[in-house]
C-alpha cells in the first residue's frame, strides 16, 4: 500500500507588499498619528492599543497629507484583488473608514473582525522588530474533527504533529516589517501580539467596500453606489 496525499482546499490568502512610503513622508504621518493619540488618548486599558476610530479620526483618507499613502494603498488592494482573480476594472472601490493604531510596550489589540465592509488592511507605519505581528483565526476549521483540537494548547501538549500544525491549526502569525501592508477579507478574525518594545508600533488601517460598476443582470454584489436612494 502506497501513502495517499492531501489536495487542500479553500485556503485563505493573505496578501504581503512593500508600499515604498518615501522615509521622510513616513515619519512625518507617523508623528502626525502620535500626536492625535497624546491629544485625546483612548480610555481602556492599560494592555489596550490607542485606536484612532473609537477617539475621534476615523476618516484619515480626508487628511490631506495622507493623500499620497492612500495612493500607494488604493494600488495594492487593487493588485491583490486581480491576484485573487478579480477583474478589479468591472469594480468601483472605496475606503469606508480609515484610522491608525498606536500600541506602546505590552499594548495589543483582541481579536474581532470588520464585518461592515469588504476588504480590509493593516500597514505599518512604523514597526519596530519586536513591536508585534498580526495572528489571523477561523472559528471553524474545515479540518478540525473535534472541536477545540487545532489550538495552539493541543500543539504544544504534543497532540498535534508538525502536520497538523501545517493543515490544521486555528491561528496563524505573521510578522510583518515596516512600510508593509497586508491585506484580507474583512470577514477574517485578527488580532495583534504585544509590542515587546518601548518604540510605538504605528499602524493604519482601512476597511474597502467594492461595488460593481454595471450592476445589470446580476442579483449579488451591490450595485454602484449613484444608483442607490437615499430617504
Ligand atoms: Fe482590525
Amino acid at each position: 500500500m502506497t501513502g495517499g496525499k492531501f489536495t487542500d482546499l479553500f485556503p485563505l490568502s493573505v496578501y504581503r507588499a512593500g508600499v515604498g512610503l518615501e522615509e521622510s513622508l513616513r515619519r512625518r504621518l507617523t508623528e502626525i498619528i502620535l500626536t492625535d493619540e497624546q491629544r485625546k488618548p483612548t480610555p481602556v486599558d492599560e494592555e489596550t492599543a490607542w485606536l484612532g476610530d473609537a477617539s475621534g479620526h476615523e476618516f484619515l483618507f480626508e487628511v490631506p497629507e495622507f493623500g499620497p499613502l492612500f495612493e500607494k494603498i488604493a494600488a495594492s488592494v487593487k493588485c491583490y484583488v486581480a491576484g485573487l482573480g478579480i477583474r478589479p476594472e468591472r469594480l468601483n472601490f472605496y475606503f469606508q473608514r480609515s484610522w491608525a493604531t498606536v500600541s506602546r510596550q505590552g499594548q495589543r489589540i483582541f481579536e474581532h473582525a470588520h464585518v461592515q465592509s469588504h476588504i480590509s488592511f493593516a500597514y505599518y507605519l512604523q514597526k519596530p522588530g519586536d513591536g508585534g505581528g498580526i495572528y489571523f483565526s477561523i472559528a471553524e476549521h474545515p479540518n478540525e474533527l473535534a472541536e477545540g483540537l487545532f489550538t495552539l494548547q493541543k500543539s504544544e501538549d504534543g497532540i498535534l504533529s508538525p502536520a497538523g500544525a501545517l493543515r490544521g491549526i486555528n491561528r496563524c502569525y505573521l510578522e510583518p516589517e515596516q512600510d508593509e501592508i497586508i491585506i484580507f477579507p474583512s470577514k477574517t478574525l485578527h488580532s495583534t501580539a504585544p509590542n515587546m518594545t518601548t518604540m510605538p508600533r504605528v499602524s493604519i488601517s482601512a476597511d474597502v467596500v467594492l461595488t460593481l460598476r454595471d450592476s445589470g443582470g446580476h442579483e449579488t454584489l451591490m450595485p454602484p453606489v449613484e444608483r442607490w436612494k437615499r430617504f
